[in-house]
């Protein structure tokens, strides 16, 4: 097992790698602060899409185990933000406050994003195992969360594509199957609890 998550942990650090690589031996296009923009802005949904089918394919497959992974994975989407927010900030807007308040305020996707992130923070600090244990039943409610997260992902990724939405609608999609799923259950939960 415990090769198992060094095999993921590292993997999970390897398209950060990559960028650093790529920034260091100047491969990353004619605009490199874009192109990091861009991959973190992927890799925080797509951590955040597999973060969240942990759960089905544990159901799924009756793999338990797979639960020890999700605490990692969430942090690395968190971990993926944050480096995503930090290119926008230093590199893009390079700390021009007033610039960055007012794309907060007026531009509707740096608002969504913004608030994804903000709701990340309160999943990462409670992620620990004295955080479970303190608060109960209401950490599961509260980590529920997630799905909000990951729509305001998809709809600041959505609003921000200009042409092409081939990529927003995928992880759209992805996200309905995976809200399905999660309904599904509670249904069969509900259901169960009636009888
Ligand atoms: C959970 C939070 C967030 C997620 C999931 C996310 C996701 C994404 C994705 C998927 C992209 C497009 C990547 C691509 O083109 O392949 C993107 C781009 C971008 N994001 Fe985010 N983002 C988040 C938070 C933020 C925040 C907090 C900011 C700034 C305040 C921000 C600013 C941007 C900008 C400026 C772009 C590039 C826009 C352009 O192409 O002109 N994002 N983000």
């Amino acid at each position: 097992m415990k090769i198992f998550k060094s095999t993921v942990f590292t993997a999970a650090l390897l398209p950060v790698a990559y960028l650093i690589f790529g920034l260091v031996g100047d491969k990353l296009g004619a605009n490199p602060i874009e192109t990091l923009l861009h991959k973190t802005g992927f890799w925080t949904l797509t951590f955040l899409m597999i973060t969240l089918s942990v759960s089905p394919v544990r159901k799924l497959s009756n793999w338990n185990k797979i639960i020890k992974f999700r605490r990692m994975l969430g942090l690395f989407a968190f971990f993926y933000a944050c480096l995503h927010f930090t290119i926008y900030l230093g590199l893009d807007r390079q700390f021009e406050w007033q610039e960055i308040v007012e794309d907060l305020s007026k531009r509707p996707y740096i608002t969504i994003g913004f608030t994804a992130l903000v709701m990340l923070v309160p999943l990462a600090i409670t992620s620990t195992k004295g955080w479970i244990r303190k608060l109960g039943k209401r950490w599961q409610k509260l980590h529920r969360l997630i799905y909000v997260i990951a729509t305001a992902g998809v709809v600041h990724f959505w609003w921000l594509v200009k042409k092409d939405i081939t990529e927003p609608l995928i992880f759209a999609l992805i996200l309905s199957l995976l809200m399905t799923f999660r309904l599904a259950l509670l249904k069969i939960k509900l259901q169960a609890i009636q009888k």
